[in-house]
């Protein structure tokens, strides 16, 4: 039994759909979450500025004391955690092989879609752990700039959404995909408006609870579940404006984030 936290981060509010799964899942389990917000959005970042986005966090999370992290980010996921993950004491896994997974048994036609940043789809991450699933497998990967800003203001409805995901959606359909991976962990937000505009044909792929499942697996192989039979506590922190970040996870997950603090190094 260990009680010390899991460690989870992302971009910005993204990782609550996550967080959310793995509170459900574990809720005895203690986490740290942190919002990179001062560095929102990060799709289009050099790969050497997210590296040291990620180091920095993952040095905060070692001095915290965490015994395990889960990357609330595909983006980072896709092009950070190879890179870092031998680096620290503890495990760490990430988004891209649970959602690909949970794809890979939805599909009928073998043609999968994944909608992510453009720094996601540029690493071609899904396409390659589909590719090692089968080689039969299509991917359509797909980078959908308009998305994440327009999130983290809070803004799932209304016409600018729906226009943004209605462009995005007929590339994908065209290509004849029958399912769609939400390979950003801030569009399971947008989730209503994808399904109702991909159609009841479309499987919609939410990595957040397989990954979830996984790092229940993970913690359980190596001796590190909390179960302590109390509810676990949440600290979060944001390495912009504390207000500002409770405010649009407010407005998607009201009364969800609270006693943001915060911390950063720049
Ligand atoms: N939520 C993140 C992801 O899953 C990144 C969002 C962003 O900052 O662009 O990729």
């Amino acid at each position: 039994m260990d009680k010390r936290p899991v460690g989870m981060f992302d971009s910005g509010v993204g990782g609550l759909t996550v967080l959310k799964q793995f509170r459900r899942l574990l809720p005895e389990e203690n986490v740290i979450y942190f919002a990179d917000t001062a560095h929102v959005p990060i799709g289009d970042r050099s790969r050497e500025e997210l590296i040291l986005f990620v180091r920095q966090i993952l040095d905060f999370m070692q001095e915290q004391g965490v015994k395990a992290v889960l990357f609330a980010c595909n983006t980072t996921s896709a092009i950070v955690l190879n890179r870092v993950k031998d680096d620290y004491p503890f495990p760490m896994i990430g988004t891209i092989r649970a959602g690909v997974k949970e794809a890979v048994r939805q599909t009928q036609n073998k043609r999968i879609g994944v909608i992510a940043t453009n720094n996601t789809v540029k690493s071609h991450a899904f396409a390659s752990f589909i590719q090692m699933e089968d080689v039969g497998y299509q991917t359509v990967e797909l980078g959908c700039p308009k998305l994440v800003p327009l999130i983290e203001a809070g803004q799932t409805e209304g016409e600018t959404v729906e226009k943004a995901v209605a462009e995005y959606l007929d590339a994908i359909k065209e290509k004849k995909a029958d399912t769609l991976i939400l390979g950003c962990t801030h569009y399971p937000f947008l989730s209503r408006i994808i399904t109702e505009m991909a159609g009841e044909n479309m499987h919609i792929v939410d990595p957040a609870l397989e990954t979830s499942k996984e790092m229940a697996g993970l913690l359980r192989e190596k001796n590190l579940l909390n179960q302590s039979g109390t509810p676990g506590w949440v600290q979060f922190y944001a390495s912009g404006d504390p207000e500002a970040f409770q405010k649009s996870a407010d407005k998607l997950i009201p009364h969800y984030v609270k006693n943001v603090k915060h911390q950063s190094w720049d």
